[in-house]
């Protein structure tokens, strides 16, 4: 569940040394790979240790909220514990209803439901790019990476434009050859910066190059929606990017899943019907992928009642946490390039090497957080960031806020000033 990219970093080690990463995380860091014992609503118990996490994607709580556990035991009673045919081969009804009620929120022309975002990257990327060109956001997520990679190996022309900069993929369409599929590949709200791209600028200009735009916005489902305003920047029904934007669905295919903010092994294409029929026999996913288990359909089902009565509610709820903790970021005078509001934090250290004090000193104090070290990220982005959910209590957010101001008093972390000179 790490939304940690791993990106390949510039002299990163590859083969038998990655053991030796692993192990040297392990060993140097208390917070990789760790063995939960137990939790306590958002509090998490490693060995005899209890800690504030602020390191899961459980946006909304819903993971937590007692209306949607209670919906798991009678779709077990009533399904079994998990269907087991691949989907091609039969699809329990509550999947239809999911994706009917997925298409309402999304405003979408139709969705299709398969396990999750990794497996759609991997099996749908290389369908939709066939032998034609995918122009690729340079720092997409390592699951797009994984999809483009796969599409190359199977003929397709791989293409890198620079990260979320309009004008260098419209420079890329430009030059693109002009037979066959023309793919692009991005995040939706950044999983390390927490930032939303200029979608409406890219969508502008794939219709202008025939393009199809494909967004993976597995952090931008359920917490931002449409209608955005003053008063309430993520919006309304927490219904995605497109409709954040008041975007159309032309020439683009979204891309959510529900194992981040509804706590549910399960994912989505928001796409046309007539492409989800041809996914169906071409994405290796449906044909013959596990499905999502009967839990999983039964948290998505009520996950979506509960985002219906008061998802908004937890929304506001989520803001108003989120907010405390970078007004707290701001006022210290720590950088980040959070500069949406969203309920990701990521905080850079100036001097990668401290990055093991640092988590020994996070956990020391009770704050569990997503470390990005070298050489799961580059050394210029070696940090730790912060994710905040709607079930963390008051308390832990004051807690972050004064382990927060302690930490700068220790380490060097980067500063706003430094960013802006
Ligand atoms: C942007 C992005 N896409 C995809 C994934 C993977 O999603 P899934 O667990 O559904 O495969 C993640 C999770 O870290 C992510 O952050």
């Amino acid at each position: 569940m790490t939304a940690i990219p791993l990106a390949p970093a510039p002299g990163s080690s590859t083969g038998s040394s990655r053991f030796d990463d692993l192990d040297r995380l392990r060993r140097l860091n208390p917070m990789y790979d760790a063995v939960i014992d137990e939790i306590d609503g958002r509090m998490i118990r490693i060995g005899d240790h209890w800690l504030a996490d602020f390191a899961s994607c459980n946006y909304l709580g819903f993971d937590l909220d007692p209306e949607i556990m209670d919906a798991v035991e009678p779709m077990v009673r009533a399904w079994g514990t998990h269907p087991s045919w691949s989907r091609l081969l039969g699809n329990p009804r509550p999947y239809i209803e999911i994706e009917e009620r997925l298409t309402e929120l999304l405003g979408a022309p139709d969705t299709l439901v398969l396990p999750t975002i990794s497996h759609i990257h991997t099996t749908v990327i290389p369908v939709l790019a066939g032998e034609g060109t995918v122009l690729m956001d340079s720092q997409a997520h390592k699951t797009i990476y994984d999809g483009c990679s796969i599409a190359r190996g199977r003929g397709a022309n791989l293409v890198r434009f620079a990260a979320n900069d309009p004008g260098a993929l419209e420079r890329e369409l430009r030059q693109a050859p002009a037979h066959g599929p023309r793919l692009v590949c991005m995040d939706g709200v950044n999983s390390m910066t927490g930032n939303a791209p200029d979608l409406a600028g890219f969508a502008r200009i794939c219709r202008e190059y025939d393009a199809l735009l494909y967004v993976d916005d597995a952090h931008g489902f359920g917490v931002i929606g449409e209608q955005p305003s003053a008063e309430n920047p993520y919006g309304l029904r927490g219904n995605s990017i497109v409709r954040h934007f008041d975007e159309s669905y032309d020439n683009v295919v979204l891309v959510g899943g529900f194992s981040k903010s509804y706590s549910s092994l399960m994912a989505f294409l928001a796409l046309p019907t007539q492409l989800k029929n041809y996914l169906k026999v071409a994405a290796p996913t449906y044909l013959y992928s596990g499905p999502s288990p009967t839990a999983s359909l039964a948290t998505v089902l009520a996950g979506l009642d509960v985002n219906e009565k008061r998802g908004d509610e937890v929304r506001a709820d989520l803001r108003r946490k989120t907010m405390k903790v970078l007004d707290t970021v701001r006022a210290l005078g720590l950088h980040t390039p959070n500069t949406s509001g969203l309920p990701i934090i990521e905080l850079p250290l100036t001097n990668p090497a401290d990055i093991d004090a640092v988590g020994e000193f996070l956990f020391a104090r009770g704050i569990y957080v997503t470390l990005a070290a070298y050489p799961l990220v580059p050394l210029s982005q070696v940090g730790f960031r912060v994710q905040v959910t709607a079930a963390n209590s008051d308390e832990e957010i004051e807690r972050l806020c004064s382990v927060l101001a302690e930490l700068c008093e220790r380490f060097d972390m980067a500063t706003s000033l430094e960013a802006s000179a």
